[in-house]
């Protein structure tokens, strides 16, 4: 027995519930498995190897945040829960990030009735498309959207945000169930190596990166960058 959501849907199959509908086949649980996987796991990545690469380019956002990490955890203590959300600008590297590089770039919805938007007709069934990577772009809503600027998300400006135009994890009823798991994750991953290390670009550095053109939010070649140890004590990288 393990408290996790596999041994939850396992579970399904062994208590007073199995003939209805919410016991789960063996079929739906290595489906649902797979799906956390893919949508917990690969998501995750490509956002943290999109944060090293952001700044690694922008040494001054690194550098902020390396203070930030260094004033709240001293002696390089291990982050905890409380000590994460303490720290705003991290939060707003993290968002900065996933403005530019949502990693669902589309969302998608199906019409379920018939319904006038704005004057446009939607017949029912009809697949609707969010676009989100547009939407983050858009100069209407993000002066000089190609740059990387975390004070976009400082609380000055934060009320600004429209919720509908920023949408890293969707909204609504079906927006990302992993979304308070995947910030979290990021910033225990973040938080750990820069107290050590610090990201530079290299010669083999592709700058600006160029995105793969199908699927979920991919460089199009992998992201090369050098590690540099903030111990001065060690030499080289
Ligand atoms: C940086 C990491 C992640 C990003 C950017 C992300 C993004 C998204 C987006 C945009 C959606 C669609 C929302 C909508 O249509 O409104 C979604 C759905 C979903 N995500 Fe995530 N996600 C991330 C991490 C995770 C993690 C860690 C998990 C699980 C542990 C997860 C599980 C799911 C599931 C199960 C759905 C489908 C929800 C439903 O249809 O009701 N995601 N995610
Ligand atoms: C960053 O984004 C998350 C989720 O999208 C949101 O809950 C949080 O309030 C945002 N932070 C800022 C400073 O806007
Ligand atoms: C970071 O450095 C500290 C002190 O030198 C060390 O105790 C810790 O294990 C290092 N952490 C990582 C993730 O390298």
């Amino acid at each position: 027995q393990r408290v996790d959501f596999l041994q939850l849907m396992i579970n399904s199959q062994n208590s007073k519930i199995k003939e209805s509908h919410k016991a789960l086949s063996d079929v739906e649980i290595v489906a649902q498995s797979i799906n956390f996987i893919f949508a917990g796991y690969e998501t995750t990545s490509s956002a943290l190897s999109f944060a090293s690469y952001l700044l690694a380019i922008h040494p001054d956002v690194q550098k902020k945040l390396q203070d930030e990490i260094d004033a709240t955890l001293s002696n390089k203590v291990p982050a905890t829960y409380d000590t994460l959300l303490q720290m705003e600008y991290l939060d707003m590297v993290v968002n900065e990030t996933l403005r530019l590089y949502p990693i669902a770039g589309r969302l998608e919805r199906v019409c379920k009735t018939d319904v006038e938007i704005n004057g446009v007709f939607i017949p029912k069934g009809t697949v609707v498309m969010v676009p989100t990577f547009a939407l983050h772009k858009d100069p209407k809503y993000w002066p000089e959207p190609e740059e990387f600027r975390p004070e976009r998300f400082s609380k000055k400006n934060q009320d600004s945000i429209n919720p509908y135009v920023y949408l890293p994890f969707g909204n609504g009823p079906r927006n990302c169930i992993g979304m308070r798991l995947a910030l979290i994750n990021m910033k225990v991953a973040l938080v750990r190596v820069l107290q050590n290390f610090s990201f530079q670009p290299c010669k083999e550095t592709q700058i600006p990166l160029k995105l793969c053109k199908h699927g979920l939010l991919q460089p199009e070649n992998p992201i090369l960058l050098k590690v540099v140890s903030r111990d001065e004590t060690i030499s080289g990288a």
